[in-house]
């Protein structure tokens, strides 16, 4: 189950997104916000790292008009390692070497062709767990009470 979340510039990017997941039948929730009427970003941060963090998603997308607003607000909830990207290279490290458990994505930066690119690869690859990595993440963890 993958959990998504978006503002209104990252509104139409979600609704592609949520049509290419329909199109490889990955179940997905759609944590808001659901037009395009102006809202803030890290209330849907919030809503859509709640559902990974509870364990209800695995992975989570979010979609502002940068990507970068949506970052900011989810790597401050503890537990939530989140990245934005634009290529498809970061995609997949961040994943494989990061455990990243969000991926953020620009409405106004990323088309819906390479977002959807973007998300298949990052659902799909899997942490690598080699020691280095986990020990760089649990330093990671470390700074959370900082
Ligand atoms: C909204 O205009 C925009 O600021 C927001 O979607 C995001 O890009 C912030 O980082």
């Amino acid at each position: 189950m993958i959990a998504l979340g978006s503002d209104h510039a990252g509104f139409q990017l979600k609704q592609e997104i949520k049509k290419y997941l329909d199109e490889k039948h990955i179940e997905y929730k759609d944590y808001g916000t659901y037009d395009e009427n102006s809202c803030d970003y890290p209330d849907y941060a919030s809503k859509t790292c709640e559902a990974v963090l509870s364990g209800e998603c695995k992975l989570g997308i979010l979609c502002c008009g940068t990507g970068i607003g949506m970052s900011i607000a989810a790597n401050k909830i503890k537990g939530i390692r989140a990245a934005c990207c634009s290529d498809y290279f970061s995609a997949k490290y961040t994943r494989a070497h990061n455990d990243a458990n969000i991926l953020c994505l620009g409405g106004r930066v990323v088309g819906a062709g390479l977002a959807c690119e973007l998300v298949d690869v990052f659902i799909n690859t899997p942490f690598s767990n080699e020691e280095k990595h986990v020990r760089r993440i649990s330093k990671i963890a470390s700074l959370e009470s900082k």
